[in-house]
């Protein structure tokens, strides 16, 4: 497949980074465009790299002309809900605008196959769990919203130029490959996991619990965590589909079930042996209290099945490579 020459977008993130390896594991040529602004040069695994930015006409207009890319992967978005709040513009300028630019380069180009990383966070608020691809579409901040503008935009396209998408929306991604030489980098860290980690390896003090009175057995909220590793799989299957002619459609990645802060913070001092003090804190705004995915539908329709669905081992995924980003 080494003549079938995939770009990954925002290939040098946390996801892009481990979809990279997968398509190198699976024989795909890769090239990697990133304009490092969270990305690390580091942890791209191989294959061709490109330094700049999706909202450069330009550099995309010279990319497609001189590469023979099969298909797209676009992991290159900001995604982090507090922020989009206090910054809407910086969201709908990357994660909108600066994508419609990368799809009228594709479309001019004749490039049509493209795998796009949506997220929960296009429902909003739930009204029913688990959550299927038919739940309501009403995201309650500027980065859901700029996810499922996106979808539709996709949508609009395949009518009017027949791209073939493929929109997964995954729900919390965490874990690391497990060779252990690529995971989860960010520099201003927000999410549970890496940031119970953190504590673990003595970099950080303790582990704030956003809210202890959710209507939850145990007060904290719930969230669907997904690997990496799995989600990239969901990615190779989509791309396959699309290769082989399949249509348009829209997908949930998850693991069908929820675990709670407090059992998250547990199974981390299980998997570390490490105290990791926890203390009670406000609620972060906009939490909804209970996320988790309904998956089927991409099982059924590409025959996804997930490795990884104990959290339990998830973290331990994730444990080996923050003890060596701490030791290094
Ligand atoms: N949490 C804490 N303490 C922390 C950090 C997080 O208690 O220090 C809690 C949060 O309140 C939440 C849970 O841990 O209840 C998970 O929080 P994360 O920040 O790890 O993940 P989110 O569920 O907020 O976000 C994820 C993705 C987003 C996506 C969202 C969908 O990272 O990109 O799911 O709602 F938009």
């Amino acid at each position: 497949m080494k003549n079938e020459k995939i770009l990954v977008v925002g290939g040098a993130g946390y996801i892009g980074s481990h979809m990279v390896k997968d398509l190198l594991d699976t024989d795909y040529g890769v090239i990697t465009l990133d304009d490092l602004s969270t990305g690390h040069r580091d942890l791209v695994p191989g294959g061709e790299f490109i330094e700049g930015g999706l909202g450069d006409r330009v550099l995309l207009d010279n990319l497609f002309s001189t590469h023979p890319i099969s298909a797209v992967m676009h992991f290159a978005a900001f995604s982090l809900v507090g922020e989009s709040v206090e910054n809407p513009l910086k969201y709908y300028r990357n994660n909108m605008a600066a994508t419609a630019e990368l799809l009228d380069s594709m479309i001019r180009h004749n490039v049509k196959r493209f795998i796009f990383s949506s997220t929960a966070a296009v429902y909003g608020e739930p009204v029913e769990i688990p959550i299927t691809e038919d739940h309501p579409c009403d995201p309650t901040n500027p980065y859901g919203a700029s996810k499922i503008a996106v979808e539709r935009m996709l949508k609009d396209c395949d009518s009017a130029y027949g791209l073939k998408y493929i929109s997964l929306r995954y729900f919390n991604a965490s874990g690391a490959d497990e060779s252990g030489n690529i995971g989860e980098r960010h520099h201003n860290e927000t999410h549970l996991i890496p940031l119970i980690l953190e504590v673990a390896t003595g970099r950080r003090e303790n582990i704030k619990i956003f809210g202890t009175n959710y209507p939850t057995p145990d007060g904290t909220c719930i969230r669907d965590y997904i690997h990496v590793s799995d989600l990239t799989r969901a990615h190779l299957l989509a791309l396959e589909t699309l290769m082989s002619g399949g249509d348009s459609s829209v997908y949930n990645l998850g693991n069908n079930r929820g675990y709670s802060v407090r059992e998250v913070i547990e199974l981390a001092r299980k998997v570390t042996g490490k105290p990791i003090p926890a203390i009670e804190a406000d609620k972060r705004p906009g939490d909804p209290a209970v996320l988790i995915a309904s998956s089927d539908k991409i099982k059924e329709a590409l025959g996804w099945k997930p490795k990884y669905e104990d959290l339990e081992t998830i973290i331990k995924t994730a444990w080996v490579w923050h003890w060596k980003e701490a030791n290094i």
